[in-house]
């Protein structure tokens, strides 16, 4: 992480003044209703550009400018702070940290011994004031020296009781926020009422706080980060307390008064010694973010001694006690461009949204989950929106809302899918998650398909009608159940008589002697094609020990690379049911003619092995490419049975015709492979004289 995310630099006067305004703007709509055009990202890049035009220009500066100002200047209040409400610096990365608590300890002329470690908790500042243990006002931040009245809202925060435990005269200064279920709450009570939602929980929140005629109330939740002497109780044993106590101790007075703090959930505040135990704290904090049920944008670390405080003081901005490490943001706005609707191996049928590729969390996100259709009803969502999109660590990006008020009136409605998207059969959309009324049998037709395709198990009397008549009754789930099958079963489909039912009853029993290389094709294991599949097969013969094989194992096949290999351990793992089900059923799962490789105590690796083996075969080391219609004893055979020939003779088959290939085998109507072949000096055979030389593996 770099301490300084790039920046716009304004090019001139004219910029830089578009540039505060569209700071200006922002930070209005940021610190008023929430409703900011800009993320926290943008926003912060911006007021840098500006920051970094300003040190150069200094004559240029704007008295608008929101540079070095609370709240970016936006907001004024009429009720004075007791003790100005200020902001805090920001930190990016470790290396930030580090230079930052070393500039303080040089200030300080001394270590600091304890610190304060903190959740930066990502919603709105407030002070509470409460006098005789009585909540009497609550004030926004506004411009740091007054803020607004907002006490309407109280009774309607949680953790902010409108009586203390002990009748103290205090502030309490802390974080208005809305949880996930308040914000989902929320978004419902506002689309019931107007059709609309809001873009995020912290949007949300500054809305609700503010808004005094609203016909629905929604729940606000409250943590306290602080808490100061509140005239005129400032010579109470209380007000003394809370200018000499540590940090950390006032946080547990202000939690057995009964205000809410983040001391109960997973990133409470601790105390550490050093930067490398603040950086642990940081890491355990920021890897908790994506699990919280309230949003976070940060780590504020403080200096929890009361003499430390006090001796390194103010800036105009910020305590220099305190610092914000900020972490990336898992929020931005992008624009909805399309919604897709897939069927999942369960068949339920989810949309899933389409954006202009953004930023978040160090990837790009292109697509995001809209969980179901009634979510999207529930959101007003519409394509073209500007869409708030959340995303942190391994979650799902999800899409969150649109972000109403920057709708340019071309936005359409989204459409839904009358039939299912995978089998074009009815929906049930009965319940909230739409599902395919064949439900898991939907997305089990294609795999089964392809099993018995003629590459794979090769059951030929069974056609794509069939296996959905079969998945249609229950009678198969997956290709494994066709060996399971009963007579009786099949006869009772349509059209099947006694002769068809023994006819493909005797197909399905020929597929169980196919050769380990087809079954382990059929499984269907993605990046395991046929050719693929031939050489797992190949070189460790039995089923049992493909499934033995470690990732690195796996790698002495050629093709599986250290990116695939883990994948095809964990897809055969899943997949070890279905491979219990062909065994219990007595599928083979030997490579005819192949030595099982499997290392015993130690001995022989598989490879050399495979290579003793080879030397002795007629294709031994060789490539071969086979192109052209195939003739004489090689007639019958499919591209991929003349493939398995080649792999049986001890060679490699391959597609493409290179200076590596030892040999194309080329029947009539041979084209451009043939050509290249001649032209490289490749040896060419008919398949008449290929027959003959591999004969014996017919
Ligand atoms: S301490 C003078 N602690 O971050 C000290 N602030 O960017 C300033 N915030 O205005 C406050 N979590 O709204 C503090 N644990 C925390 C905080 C926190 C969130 C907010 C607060 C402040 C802003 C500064």
């Amino acid at each position: 992480m770099s301490d300084t995310p790039p920046l716009t630099v304004p090019a001139d006067r004219a910029a830089y003044a578009a540039a505060v305004q569209l700071a200006v703007d922002a930070a209005a709509a940021y610190y008023g209703d929430g409703t900011s055009s800009l993320d926290d990202d943008d926003y912060d890049r911006l007021v840098r550009g500006i920051e970094a035009y300003e040190a150069e220009h200094p004559g240029d500066v704007s008295p608008d400018s929101p540079t070095g100002k609370v709240a970016g200047g936006a907001v004024v209040g009429d009720v004075p702070h007791s003790t100005p409400m200020l902001s805090l610096d920001n930190v990016f990365s470790a290396d930030g940290l580090a230079k930052w608590a070393a500039g303080l300890e040089r200030r300080l002329g001394r270590p600091v011994t304890v610190w304060s470690v903190e959740p930066k908790l990502d919603g709105l500042a407030i002070s509470a004031r409460y006098r005789n243990g009585r909540l009497v006002q609550l004030i926004t931040r506004g411009d740091g020296t007054a803020g607004e009245d907002v006490s309407h809202a109280i009774g309607t925060v949680v953790g902010l009781p409108g009586a203390l435990t002990e009748p103290v005269t205090v502030e309490i200064r802390g974080e208005v926020m809305m949880t996930a279920a308040q914000f989902e709450a929320a978004c419902a009570k506002r689309q019931a009422h107007d059709g609309t939602t809001f873009a995020n929980p912290r949007s949300a929140a500054a809305g609700t706080l503010r808004a005094q005629d609203r016909p629905y109330v929604c729940e606000l939740t409250f943590f306290g980060y602080g808490a100061l002497p509140l005239p005129p109780g400032d010579g109470s044993e209380v007000a003394v307390r809370l200018r000499e106590l540590p940090h950390s101790r006032i946080m547990g007075l202000v939690a057995t008064w009964g205000v809410q703090t983040t001391a109960a959930t997973p990133v409470a505040g601790v105390t550490a010694t050093g930067v490398e135990e603040i950086q642990a704290r940081v890491e355990q904090i920021a890897a908790q973010r994506a699990d919280l049920a309230f949003g976070i944008d940060g780590i504020v670390i403080k200096c929890d001694l009361a003499e430390d405080q006090a001796q390194a003081g103010f800036s105009s901005r910020a305590p220099r006690w305190a610092v914000a490490y900020k972490l990336p943001a898992v929020e931005k706005i992008t624009k909805l461009v399309a919604v897709e609707w897939n069927t999942g191996r369960t068949g339920i049928i989810a949309p899933r949204a389409v954006l202009e590729p953004v930023e978040l969390d160090g990837s790009i996100v292109t697509y995001a989950t809209l969980h179901n259709p009634n979510d999207i009803t529930r959101r007003g969502l519409m394509l073209g929106d500007s869409v708030t999109v959340y995303k942190a660590g391994d979650v799902i990006p999800r899409v969150e809302a649109p972000v109403v008020h920057l709708r340019t009136g071309d936005e359409q409605p989204i459409a839904f899918p009358e039939a299912c998207p995978n089998c074009g059969d009815a929906i049930d959309s009965s319940q909230e998650r739409w599902r395919c009324v064949r439900g898991r049998a939907c997305r089990a037709l294609a795999p089964i398909a392809y099993a018995v395709g003629r590459d794979c198990l090769d059951i030929e009397t069974l056609a794509e009608s069939r296996i959905v008549q079969l998945l249609d009754a229950g009678f198969i789930a997956d290709f494994a159940d066709l060996f399971l099958l009963t007579r009786d079963q099949v006869l009772t489909l349509e059209r099947m008589g006694d002769t068809s039912t023994d006819k493909l009853l005797a197909a399905i029993e020929t597929a169980k002697t196919r050769p380990l290389s087809r079954v382990f094709c059929a499984l269907g294991v993605r990046g395991t094609g046929r050719s693929m599949s031939r050489r797992i097969a190949r070189h460790f013969a039995t089923m049992e020990a493909v499934l033995a094989a470690s990732a690195d194992e796996l790698q002495v096949v050629e093709g599986i690379g250290p990116k695939k290999a883990p994948d095809v351990v964990a897809e055969l793992a899943e997949l070890r049911p279905l491979i219990d089900k062909l065994i219990q059923a007595g599928v083979n799962m030997v490579e005819p003619g192949v030595t099982p490789a499997v290392a015993v105590d130690g001995a022989g690796d598989g490879q050399e092995d495979e290579k003793g083996e080879g030397s002795a075969l007629p294709l031994a080391g060789m490539t071969v490419v086979v192109t052209g219609a195939m003739s004489g004893p090689l007639q019958d055979l499919s591209r991929n049975q003349v493939n398995e020939l080649v792999e049986r003779a001890g060679g490699k088959a391959s597609s493409a015709v290179s200076a590596k290939t030892s040999l194309l085998v080329a029947g009539d109507k041979a084209g451009s492979k043939k050509a290249k072949a001649e032209g490289l000096g490749v040896r060419i055979a008919s398949p008449e004289e290929f027959a003959a030389l591999v004969g014996a593996f017919l």
